[in-house]
């Protein structure tokens, strides 16, 4: 080891508990954002965040407004003649219902078998805070960073990062960089360390199905009137076919096929679908046919009801017709597919089918563009170094199901390559009850994060 990574490991051993004391801090406050209860939360989160960039020495802390959740901006950019890497996450978080379902409060802490639990604890609450930490151990140890670094930190990623391309846009000037670094990401099956190449897009909607002011005796009106669940239920089935291929004609037209080498890439994974079913509880492998299920979950679209609600949900049977019944729908996307056109898609198609006797309301509640990053750029291949040289093996390449729709206005707007280097246990449970993260990828990410400076730093340029 040298000299100065040395120090950085001392530095570091020597704060861990004060480190998880913040980092546990960081996960008590109720940062939802799409809650609007919790408002006051996440700009808490975004005072904290702006508060320990100001500790550590970063400059040109700014808590940002937005017509969202305040963005978290802070630079330090001493490093002359050497790269500057824009570093985004988000510290809000998915609402952290169904509560009954979590060992201990979702947003009280709990150290168990090596992992944090609480929401956020992994997605992505401990990407942003390893950042902070390992820029306070490096500028603690040597008094400079070896990259120029601009952070910026959102409060809207769980909501589509609504207002964020129009604060890019009006940003543009103080957001100059060579490369942007996202570390909303996970490791592979196994915990595998990974870097993500690929994540797909989102169109996300809401669908009401609207009937009578209040609802009807279902016996002195049933047969007689349309049922909006019913409508719903006819509407939801008309989207999808049980084999998985989408139903909304157009859907497909933008979509680019697998290559043979997207193929074999999927296929070089170590992936085992017996073991993943087993893992998950699954009775059988479903999805499009043709595909395997890393093709399906990483690299095809892909429709699914998010939430349905509408009539009698308690104890016993009532008999009514309800007024209303509704529905939260998600399409995820692949490239060249844009949430725009398959939003009006899929919006044709539901006036379409709907029956008649009930109004239906559809209501676009956001979207993102797919993205996919490049393999062979200088900066994923110093990733790579950095995580070969910390996690002790060489990462895999995957095409990630999830969105991050500012990956592509990273790309778009400011023109940056973008390198997804994440460290989430691919076990982490995001946005389901018990979210953790594994201390040793935490800790160990923090190591990856410092070393990444220095392999970039040392690129030609
Ligand atoms: N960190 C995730 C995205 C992600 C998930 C990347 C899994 C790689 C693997 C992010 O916080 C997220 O959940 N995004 C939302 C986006 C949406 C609300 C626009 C998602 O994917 O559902
Ligand atoms: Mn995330
Ligand atoms: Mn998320």
């Amino acid at each position: 080891m040298t000299a100065t990574a040395d120090a950085l490991e001392t530095y570091l051993d020597a704060n861990h508990d004060r480190r998880l004391a913040s980092y546990e801090e960081f996960l008590r406050i109720p940062s939802v954002s799409a809650l609007p209860e919790h408002a006051d939360d996440c700009r808490r989160a975004a005072e904290f965040l702006a508060g320990e960039l100001r500790t550590i020495g970063v400059e040109h802390v700014d808590v940002a407004e937005t017509r969202g959740h305040p963005l978290v901006y802070g630079d330090w950019l001493k490093a002359e003649g050497a790269p500057t890497v824009l570093v985004y996450g988000h510290y809000d978080v998915q609402p952290p219902d169904p509560i009954d379902e979590w060992v201990k409060a979702p947003f009280e802490p709990l150290i168990r078998d090596g992992r944090m639990l609480a929401r956020g604890a992994a997605d992505d609450k401990a990407q942003v805070h390893m950042h902070v930490r390992a820029t306070e151990a490096i500028l603690a140890t040597r008094g400079r960073l070896p990259v120029n670094l601009k952070f910026l930190f959102e409060g809207d990623e769980e909501m589509s990062s609504a207002h964020l391309d129009q604060w890019l846009e009006e940003n543009r000037a103080r957001l100059g960089a060579d490369l942007a670094v996202i570390s909303d990401t996970g490791f592979f099956e196994g915990n595998l360390p990974a870097v993500t190449i690929g994540l797909r897009g989102i169109s996300y909607f809401q669908v009401d199905v609207l009937g009578t002011a209040v609802d009807l005796h279902s016996g002195v009106f049933g047969g007689a009137v349309q049922n909006p669940a019913n409508a719903l239920a006819h509407i939801i089935a008309a989207l999808k076919g049980t084999n998985g291929r989408i139903l909304v004609p157009g859907f497909y037209d933008d979509v680019v096929p697998l290559s043979d080498r997207d193929r074999e890439a999927f296929a070089a994974l170590p992936f085992e679908d017996e073991a993943y079913r087993a893992e998950h509880g699954l009775s059988a492998p479903v999805g499009e046919p043709g595909y395997t299920t890393l093709e399906r979950r990483g690299a095809r679209p892909t429709l699914d009801v998010n939430g349905i609600w509408g009539g009698f949900q308690g104890e016993g049977s009532k008999t009514i017709i309800p007024a209303s019944a509704h529905a939260k729908i998600s399409c995820r996307l692949v490239v060249n597919q844009r949430p725009e056109r398959i939003y009006e898609l899929v919006r044709e198609h539901i006036l379409r089918v709907a029956p008649e006797g009930c109004r239906v309301e559809i209501t676009n509640l956001g979207g993102g563009l797919p993205s996919l990053t490049p393999m062979d750029h200088p900066a994923t291949q110093a990733a790579v170094r950095a995580i070969e040289a910390t996690f002790g093996r060489q990462p895999l390449f995957i095409r990630e199901g999830g969105s991050i729709p500012v990956c592509a206005s990273f790309e778009s707007i400011l023109g940056l390559p973008v390198v997804l280097l994440g460290f989430a246990n691919p076990d982490c449970n995001a946005h389901a009850p018990n979210e953790s993260m594994i201390l040793a990828n935490y800790e160990t990410g923090i190591r990856t994060i410092a070393r990444y400076w220095d392999e970039l730093a040392t690129l030609p340029r």
